[in-house]
């Protein structure tokens, strides 16, 4: 089958997809876009989450042909050429990078909270970030980071 779809703003177009393929699969074994990372494939860990149609979804429960016409923005399509969005200043500023392998996910996860709450209450960030699993920092660099970046806004 081929599959059409938008990624981080250009037309992007795959073929022979298997119809049994993720999105997941699509965007880093077809599309050279290896940002969203691969560690549960099941839907548990949050590390494959991108913009799908502005909504944050795991990548490894989505058929890439379900993304057929649609737009999809992956981790590669949060900087604007070399300037980084702010969430990915903040999570450097912050140490809430350690192995990395939950980063992608969770700067998608808090850049779409930032959008939609401004200045989230520690509450809110919690509840939105409680689909990401990270196994190394903890979480509380996380949070500092996500209210860093809330407040360069
Ligand atoms: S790889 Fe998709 S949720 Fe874990
Ligand atoms: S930094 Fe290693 S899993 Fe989060």
């Amino acid at each position: 089958m081929r599959v059409n779809v938008t990624v981080n703003g250009e037309h992007r177009q795959a073929d022979n997809v298997w119809e049994g393929e993720s999105l997941l699969y699509l965007l880093r074994e077809r599309l050279g876009l290896p940002g969203s990372k691969n560690a549960c494939e099941q839907g548990e860990c949050g590390s494959c989450t991108v913009y799908l149609d502005d909504v944050p979804a795991c990548a490894c429960l989505v058929a890439a042909g379900q993304a057929e016409g649609r737009e999809v923005r992956t981790v590669e399509g949060l900087a604007e050429g070399d300037r980084l969005d702010p969430i990915q200043e903040s999570f450097v500023e912050c140490g809430a990078v350690q192995c990395g392998f939950c980063t992608p996910g969770l700067l998608i996860q808090a850049h779409d909270l930032i959008e939609r709450t401004g200045t989230p209450s520690d509450a809110e960030i919690r509840e939105a970030l409680a689909g990401n699993l990270c196994r190394c920092t903890g979480y509380e660099k996380i949070l500092d980071a996500v209210r860093l970046a809330a407040s360069k806004r």
